[in-house]
């Protein structure tokens, strides 16, 4: 083309980068790679190749690790571990800057090597995610100098086992290695098979910063490497990745009492109200869904537009689609890059092939062909589907956006709520008002407005619902790699209390009083009697029969939850509000608690008046932490401001301490109803009376109906029901840790929340933050300021 011709089309150049550095490391390795244990590579041993997904070529040959070679380098980052976590918050960061200013010395190789082995355009990797790798080296050794004094009662876990995927494999690497090490703890990570080269690239270099053997070891292979990790010996479990495999990995920790993050899939919506600047718009959506080629877990690949601008909005952003350039991802004018592997090329098409509904466009720019020997696909639209069509429910991870229309603010919500994820959501509206009036409604752990795949080391990142659960970044993100520095004292158990439990006998003895007292199940507001029909028998530590109550069953915890999930409005009550109703119930309960303490005392023979003590400062607490949980406006590098929200987790099941009836019963709905969740509290199955009692101060106390609800009952049963329920968004299990392999087990369904704890509830440790956190989702919004 001469210069002529090139001012005729304004068509770009090719402006290749070299590849000759990247090309030349390979070859320094023989391009055969071992694993990274204990400080050094491991000889290379029977594996995989990795290939060039945007040519078909042979890169490298990978070490396909074993159980042994997991076993190995969990035991040297155990053997590093001690001396790693006694090592000042400051030597700590010391290593870590050293790890951020050797990404920035060898940034080129870096954003070479990533572009040949993962196929994203090389702009890309050059400007985002080798930045931001280095941004969250700088940012968490800051973490590691101010660690020891800021979080002085957090303590490191361990051995982490972190398993990352191949969409953004230095900069996941970071996301889990950078908090990790700050923190105190060792690591053994495994990166996806498909793009392992930067992470041993990364392990070379952590040659260079000098660190310590043992603290960071990369096991490479496939899934069953990735097994073969879950199953190890690790104190912390960290994964990114698809649904599908997540909740295989939450069954397979069920019960092993290892904290867990996961940062699952996504079907983010992209929301465009008709008063959108709507050029931004569109050229956030390429940002949104052709970045990365739409292999983006948080991509915006779910196009709601407002249905008056529907048809200009799809007009412009065909014509867009048509600009973008498609091709050699080592040319620094190409947007659109190739697919990672042959594999998801497959899976892209025939997601696309089966669908038969709406109208889909492809855009009209040359797409190499797959004579190429590249993994290419054009970007591409499908307009008109229904919010329910398989396309618009299901993960493409593919330059694929799917759209539909609404009509209004409420609409939108619901469409963008309409899906089993919650990871993130973009949002379009020169209207301040609408725009902060709709983002606290979205079902997602990110909130973009008016822009869109916004990522800072400073701000929290991660899902609600099958997206997953824990934060990765920010403060927050530092409380998964970390746990209370002193455990709360255990609980005793309730043979301590001599209490006569016969839970487990229906509908035996008969009371002395011939009038039937049978204490009822509390749902909505409202007694209730026990759908099985049947009563428990419950006596005092002589075995004195004090009264019944009902056993509850599955369909009394369906009812309960019914109630929970229907009493929406408490999320949105004020924080005031919640406090007035919390220190009015503690009002409630210290006018009456004689009473209470005679009740304690008849069923487990011992003094009642300290526990209604420790209950009533409780509900306090609580009352107090309601409009004192602060959230956060986070430096991130950006004119405007993301905010960190406390947001509840909405429906929370609870399986109440059996050795304090009340005590334990009040330190469940405490901190789950402050912050604005509704719970069904399974109280304690020995001594469920007081609780029976409590809810008659529930009602004088203008709890609103739904927000509490009781249902006492054998807890192995209840907490079956509970865990399954798919409107259940986080089980708290107090009850007993026999119980725990099950829950986490049926957890895993709608992948909800879990958490696990036998305190004694008495230690001031159980109360505050900690079970706040538990009883809180952050939302991190994102505002860029700017006309
Ligand atoms: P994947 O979830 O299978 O792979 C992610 C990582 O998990 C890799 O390191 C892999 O080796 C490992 N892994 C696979 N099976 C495992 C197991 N049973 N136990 C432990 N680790 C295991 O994702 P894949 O197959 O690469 O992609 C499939 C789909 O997953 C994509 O089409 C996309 O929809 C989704 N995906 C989502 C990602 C996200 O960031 N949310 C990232 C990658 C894929």
């Amino acid at each position: 083309m001469n210069v002529p011709e090139i001012f005729d089309t304004l068509a770009y150049g090719p402006a290749p980068e070299s590849a000759s550095e990247a090309q030349a490391w390979l070859e320094k390795h023989n391009r055969k790679f071992g694993h990274f244990i204990d400080g050094a590579f491991t000889k290379p041993a029977k594996g995989f190749d990795t290939r060039n997904p945007a040519t078909g070529t042979h890169l490298a040959t990978l070490t396909q690790g074993t159980a042994k070679d997991v076993e190995q380098a969990v035991k040297s980052a155990r053997k590093a571990h001690p001396k790693w976590a006694a090592l000042s918050g400051h030597q700590r960061a010391k290593y870590l800057y050293a790890l951020a200013r050797l990404l920035q010395k060898h940034s080129r190789l870096f954003a070479v090597l990533e572009t040949l082995d993962n196929g994203k355009p090389i702009r890309e990797s050059r400007d985002i995610d080798i930045p931001l790798a280095q941004r969250h080296f700088y940012y968490h050794a800051g973490h590691a100098q101010l660690a020891p004094t800021e979080l002085l009662d957090r303590a490191p876990l361990g051995v982490a086992g972190q398993i990352i995927p191949w969409n953004f494999p230095l900069l996941m690497l970071a996301w889990k290695v950078a908090p990790a090490l700050a923190m105190g703890n060792t690591v053994v990570l495994k990166p996806a098979e498909y793009t392992s080269l930067t992470a041993l690239l990364f392990a070379e270099i952590s040659q260079e910063a000098g660190l310590p053997p043992g603290v960071l070891n990369v096991v490479t292979g496939d899934g069953a490497t990735g097994e073969a990790l879950v199953a190890s010996d690790v104190d912390k479990l960290a994964f990114t990745g698809s649904t599908a495999v997540g909740r295989r990995i939450r069954e397979a920790t069920a019960g092993r009492g290892i904290p867990l993050t996961l940062e699952l899939g996504g079907k983010s919506p992209y929301i465009v109200f008709e008063d959108a600047d709507i050029d931004s718009a569109v050229e956030g959506l390429v940002d949104a869904i052709w970045f990365n080629q739409g292999q983006v877990c948080c991509a915006g690949s779910r196009l709601l537009v407002q249905e008056g601008i529907a048809e200009a909005f799809h007009a412009k952003l065909k014509a867009r689609m048509d600009g973008l350039r498609i091709g050699d991802p080592l040319d620094k004018c190409i947007d659109v890059g190739a697919v990672v592997d042959p594999v998801q090329l497959k899976t892209i098409t025939e997601m696309v092939a089966a669908n038969t509904e709406g109208e889909t466009y492809v855009a009209q720019t040359d797409c190499p062909p797959e004579s190429s020997g590249g993994c290419f696909y054009p970007p591409t639209l499908i307009t008109g589907l229904a919010p329910s069509s398989t396309l618009m429910q299901e993960e493409i991870f593919g330059p694929v956006l799917v759209s539909c229309t609404f009509r209004t603010p409420d609409e939108a919500i619901q469409l963008a709520n309409n899906t089993r994820y919650g990871l993130a959501a973009t949002l379009w509206s020169e209207n301040i008002n609408l725009a902060l009036h709709v983002a606290p409604q979205l079902a997602a752990g990110v909130v973009w407005v008016n822009g869109t795949n916004m990522f800072d080391a400073a701000a929290g990142f991660g899902g609600v619902r099958e997206s997953g659960f824990g934060r990765e970044g920010g403060w927050e993100g530092l409380l998964a790699y970390s746990r209370p520095a002193k455990a709360p004292r255990k609980a005793a158990s309730p043979q301590a209390f001599q209490g006569a439990s016969n839970a487990s006998l229906r509908g035996d003895g008969a009371p002395a009083d011939p009038l039937d007292r049978t204490a009822k199940l509390y749902i909505g507001g409202k007694q209730a009697r026990p759908d099985s029909g049947y009563s428990t028998a419950i006596h005092g530590p002589k075995g004195e029969l004090l009264g019944h109550v009902g056993t509850g069953s599955r369909k009394d915890i369906r009812n309960a939850v019914e109630a929970a999930a229907g009493a929406k409005g408490w999320a949105k009550s004020s924080a005031h509000l919640r406090a007035q109703i919390l220190f009015y119930l503690a009002e409630n309960l210290s006018a009456r608690a004689p009473e209470f303490a005679a009740r304690i005392k008849a069923l487990t023979g011992k003094s009642g008046s300290a526990e209604v003590e420790a209950a009533i400062s409780r509900l306090f607490a609580y009352a107090a932490w309601c409009d004192k949980l602060d959230g956060a406006a986070k430096p991130v590098p950006l004119r405007g401001v993301a905010l960190a929200l406390n947001e509840p987790c909405g429906v929370i099941g609870a399986l109440c301490s059996p050795a304090q009836p009340l005590l334990g019963l009040v330190s469940a709905i405490g901190p789950a109803v402050a912050m604005g969740n509704r719970i069904v509290a399974c109280p304690s199955e020995p001594f469920p009376l007081v609780a029976t009692d409590f809810y008659q101060l529930l009602d004088t106390s203008d709890v609103p109906a739904g927000v509490v609800n009781i249902v006492t009952g054998p807890h192995a049963d209840l907490a079956r029901t509970l865990s399954e329920h798919m409107e259940v968004d986080s089980v708290w299990n107090f009850s007993s840790p026999d119980l725990t392999a099950q829950i986490e087990k049926a957890a895993a369904g709608n992948l909800k929340r879990s958490l696990a704890l036998f305190p004694d509830w008495t230690d001031p440790a159980t109360e505050g933050r900690e079970m706040l956190a538990a009883a809180t989702e952050i939302k991190t919004v994102w505002i860029p300021y700017g006309v």
